[in-house]
């Protein structure tokens, strides 16, 4: 199997990275991370690019350039496949037009329920019975692309944010691997 070249993208804790980076170590796994590119000089996350010696790339989103700078890394690494995993900023229209390859972000809820920030907060204050993570394709809108994977689990009375992130991120780390898997199961080698 020719693996493909992956970019992961974070802004902070990067459990998601790491569950990642494990996972694309089996043989038959997809993807090779080639790349960890991140918006936050702070992050906890880029350990395990330097840990694992994954070439990583700190950016400032602040800079005007900053988009280029992103296109040109990916060409240079010739990445075919972005997995957002906590980046917390949304891809313009002409970086999704310029990269052309899949991008792919995990979000923890089940979406279209509960876009954007603060989920777990709202998610108690509306009384849901249950929620999860949701793996989707990116587009220009926030959490808005095609779904691919969403894996659940009921919430119970005593639930916090607490329980519930950590609820959420067991599921994630099942349903990010099992999103890339299906999103190349049709292409062969
Ligand atoms: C995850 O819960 C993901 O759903 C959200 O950001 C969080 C990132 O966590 N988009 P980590 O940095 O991978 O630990």
């Amino acid at each position: 199997m020719v693996k493909k070249n992956t970019c992961i993208f974070i802004s902070g804790k990067g459990s998601n990275l790491k569950n990642l980076i494990k996972k694309s170590r089996e043989y038959n796994f997809p993807i090779n991370i080639k790349l960890v590119i991140c918006n936050n000089k702070e992050a906890e996350g880029v350990m395990y690019a330097k840990k694992n010696s994954i070439p990583f790339l700190i950016i400032n989103t602040n800079s005007r350039s900053f988009e280029n700078k992103i296109i040109y890394n990916l060409k240079k690494h010739n990445i075919y496949l972005i997995c957002l995993a906590g980046y917390m900023k949304i891809m313009s229209k002409r970086f999704l037009f310029e990269f052309r390859k899949k991008v792919i972000n995990i979000h923890p809820s089940l979406l279209p329920k509960y876009k954007g920030l603060n989920t777990f907060g709202r998610i108690l204050k509306s009384n849901e019975i249950k929620s999860g993570c949701t793996v989707h394709y990116v587009n220009e809108k926030l959490d808005s692309g095609k779904i691919i994977t969403q894996k659940s689990f009921f919430i119970s009375k005593q639930d916090n944010e607490y329980d519930l992130r950590i609820k959420t991120q067991k599921l994630e780390y099942l349903a990010y691997p099992e999103a890339i898997i299906k999103i190349f199961k049709n292409i062969n080698t």
